[in-house]
């Protein structure tokens, strides 16, 4: 049961931009005027030069020779810099592997490897010179893919297993066994902001980096580490992204890094700034998986026994795919009770860009494992599957531990499944999908119902903390700095919100300012949906902090007593008269009270112990379902998206308008992940999609024709979260997973009862490769 919920404070419904409004994003009229500066618009300080990237044209190769003569020969190129010229620590890995090399020394391991950097006076000069270096390269052989990758055994860290119970066994025992393999894609994050970063050299060796960056944290520690000197010497601001998305945390630190080489090696402030076709071909993607799983059932489609085998695609390094194939292992159960199970993860180690971390975290790649599993099971067993995957589901006070030994406390899932299955009607378009396909020969229907329950925390314990610094002025004005970043997602606005009720003033009257490592040293990255549950409730302790401090101070000044003090819409009772807000906070300030406070926060109840994969590594769940109506045309493959229904839990939305806008961009995004977007490399191991040109990513015309969007109504949290809200950034992008499934039916409409091999990306091509493949097997 949920404990009692804290009630709201006095008179809250009055302040503009209070917690649960509908409040705009802070920059939402300076987003549509054109006028939010992001790093690349910001006024360039006198002398900037501007540097552009050499890079690998192989996959795997020794460097014999590289040849850089013509380059420096160019007019306005001020100095080309190879891995010899970096003064620190050649690596910008975020993890202790040292396995990401600034520019690559003796060997490049991946086609688009950064090898030099130019420094010209103008960026066009920077990349037309790149242009003209001579390598010689001596070719090694490469690994491309998972397959090849398995095959010799490389991996980037060893392979790991979670397991409970005997799952051969039970499997063994089984009266029903499937057993399949299948593929999911890749997915570029495809930030409307590309990377970049501005170093501006300052005093006496010091550093300033403005970064386009999820993690100015790690950022300014690579930069110190890679410059040969301390933090203290390197500060990195970040006001906004132009979208992140994952894409943003660890791989930023790659052209910080080289920007504040070159800044140091000329004494000028050097903008690095590759184009779309570079960042494509530099950066890491979501991962793309191998999956093959093994299941025992019963006839109602109750699993019985799992074994699922998750082999991913790291690439070059290890970056962050420890936690996040991690991750996929602990969100491979998504919504279902497994009473015996064994998850296998291979961290395969290729010669291809770095997969980093995309929104979900390996989180969407685990999911998608069980729901094909469980789809399958119906498909085969020719049931409904919304009853097979009810019938898996966790219970209720039993059947409610996850294989990593978390119980599953408040489990709002069989609930709202049934609330959604009853408004968006599943049973009556179930059977209007069936009736259409009977009369249909060509065009097909499909429809599919999945629940989304997804860890909210970093698994990584010490992640879980954040710092914030309030300052009060004189005029009763304030500005917020907190440590998590902005992207797109409105976490400053929901942050400024929480200050705002707290201190009972219009938010117009706080300025929330850019994410600066002089400000806040304990921020983590902005990433596992956590920035407002981390950033809202150390900025809320600052808050009361100062409440505390200014409610002391006005009893003592106005000789009432503490409970006579009582905060208003910006102002303040004191006793039986009332004064402005602002009044306070100058005779505060006359009265030499201290009008800064830093708040903290770090995440109760969180503890894991991953050498035996059992704790409690999250602190709740966040969870939604999605119904989602497709029609195919099965001679040529084409679909389109009918209708969406969704039902998503935010505990109390601390903005109903960011939160819905979080859940729409995150089930489109996860819509391309599963449909459209294609990462192709050619044979050689060079990426053949780096543009929108040749990789498609949702746009507005893919938008489902009917989307019904609703947040499901909660008394919030059952844990002590900020105002009871729950995390909204990654959740919804496997809401899609639900896109993916109808899909996956309306192929079957066309040959009922037999099994449907479709891996992700569903593009109209595989869909047709599907629909030949059910039409060429025997029933
Ligand atoms: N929304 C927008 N508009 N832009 C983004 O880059 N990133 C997503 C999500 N929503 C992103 C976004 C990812 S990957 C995460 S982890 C969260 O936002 C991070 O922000 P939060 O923790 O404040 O939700
Ligand atoms: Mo989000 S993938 O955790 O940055």
């Amino acid at each position: 049961m949920n404990p009692p919920l804290p009630s709201p404070p006095a008179a809250a419904d009055a302040i503009r931009g209070r917690v649960g409004s509908a409040q705009p994003h802070d920059s939402a009229h300076l987003h549509v005027a054109g006028a939010a500066p992001y790093t690349d618009d910001l006024p360039e300080p006198r002398g900037t030069l501007h540097a552009a990237l050499g890079l690998s044209t192989q996959a795997h190769a020794r460097i014999r020779a590289l040849q850089l003569d013509a380059v420096r020969a160019q007019p306005d190129v001020v100095c080309v810099l190879t891995a010899a010229d970096i003064p620190g620590d050649n690596d910008f890995a975020a993890t202790p592997a040292h396995d990401d090399p600034l520019l690559a020394a003796d060997e490049v391991n991946y086609c688009g490897q950064p090898l030099f950097l130019v420094v010209a006076r103008s960026r066009d000069a920077a990349r037309r010179a790149a242009r003209l270096a001579v390598v010689d390269y001596e070719p090694l052989p490469a690994l491309l893919d998972i397959d090849a990758a398995l095959a010799a055994g490389s991996f980037v860290l060893p392979s790991e297993t979670m397991q409970r119970g005997d799952a051969a066994a039970a499997i063994a025992a089984a009266p029903h066994v499937l057993n399949r393999r299948f593929y999911i894609g890749g997915q570029e994050q495809f930030y409307l902001e590309g990377m970049i970063a501005l170093a501006i050299p300052r005093e006496d060796g010091c550093m300033q980096v403005l970064s386009s960056t999820q993690h100015p944290s790690e950022v300014q520690h690579k930069v110190a580490q890679a410059l040969g000197v301390h933090a203290k010497d390197v500060s990195v601001e970040c006001r906004r992204m132009g979208g992140g998305f994952g894409g943003k945390e660890s791989q930023p630190a790659l052209f910080a890094g080289l920007a504040a080489i070159a800044a140091r090696h000329c004494r000028q402030p050097v903008k690095l700034r590759p184009d779309r076709d570079d960042d494509f071909l530099i950066t890491g993607k979501r991962h793309d998986f191998r999956v093959d799983y093994r299941v025992g059932f019963d006839a109602s489609g109750r699993v019985l026994g799992l074994e699922l085998e998750l082999a991913s695609r790291c690439g070059y390094s290890a970056d962050l795919s420890g936690a996040i194939n991690d991750r996929a292992m602990m969100h491979a159960d998504n919504a279902y009770w497994l009473p015996a199970v064994r998850v296998r993860s291979h961290r395969c180690r290729t010669h291809t860009q770095s997969n980093t971390a995309f929104r979900g975290f390996g989180g969407p790649q685990g999911m998608l494992a069980i729901e094909q599993t469980l789809d399958d099971i119906a498909r085969y067993l020719q049931l409904d599957a919304l009853a097979v995957r009810r019938a898996n589901l966790y219970g209720i006070g039993e059947r409610d531990i996850t294989p990593y030994g978390m119980r599953v406390e408040d489990n709002i899932l069989p609930a709202l499944l049934d609330e959604l299955a009853a408004s968006a009607d599943y049973a009556g378009r179930r059977a209007a999908v069936d009736a259409f396909n009977a009369a249909s020969p060509w065009l097909k229907r499909g429809l599919a119902l999945t629940p989304v329950k997804f860890g909210i925390s970093f698994t990584a314990t010490w992640l879980n903390q954040a710092g914030a610094l309030l300052l009060l002025y004189s005029d009763g004005t304030l500005q917020l700095n907190h440590g998590g970043t902005e992207m797109g997602q409105g976490l400053y606005t929901k942050v400024a919100q929480v200050v705002a009720s707290e201190l009972c003033v219009d938010i117009e009257r706080i300025r929330v300012t850019a994410a600066d490592t002089g400000k806040v040293p304990n921020a983590s990255a902005t990433a596992a949906s956590s920035g407002a549950d981390l950033n809202g409730k150390a900025a809320q302790d600052a808050a009361r902090q100062l409440k505390a401090r200014l409610c002391a101070f006005a009893a003592r000044h106005w000789q009432v007593a503490e409970s006579e003090v009582e905060f208003r819409r910006n102002r303040v009772r004191v006793g039986p008269q009332e004064i402005a807000f602002a009044e306070l906070a100058h005779a505060a300030w006359f009265a030499r009270v201290p009008l800064a406070a830093q708040g903290f926060y770090a995440t109760p109840k969180i503890h894991y112990d991953r050498s035996r994969w059992q704790g409690r590594p999250f602190y709740y769940f966040a969870c939604g379902a999605a119904l989602s109506e497709v029609e195919i045309d099965t001679l040529t493959g084409e679909y389109r998206l009918c209708r969406v229904d969704i039902l998503h839990d935010v505990g109390r939305s601390l903005n109903p308008a960011i939160d819905r806008g979080q859940i729409e961009g995150g089930f489109v995004q996860g819509m391309g992940w599963l449909t459209s977007e294609q990462l192709v490399h050619a044979a050689d191991g060079s990426l053949r999609t780096h543009s929108p040109s040749t990789y498609k990513i949702p746009t507005c015309r893919d938008w489902p024709r009917e989307f019904n969007v609703a947040i499901r109504a909660s008394r919030g949290n059952s844990e002590d979260t900020v105002f009871r809200s729950k995390a909204v950034g990654e959740p919804p992008l496997m809401l899609a997973i639900s896109v993916f499934l109808a899909l996956k039916d309306a192929i079957g409409a066309a040959a009922p009862g037999v099994a449907v091999p479709l891996s992700a990306p569903a593009t109209p091509e595989a869909v047709l490769t599907a629909l030949d493949a059910v039409r060429a097997s025997p029933p």
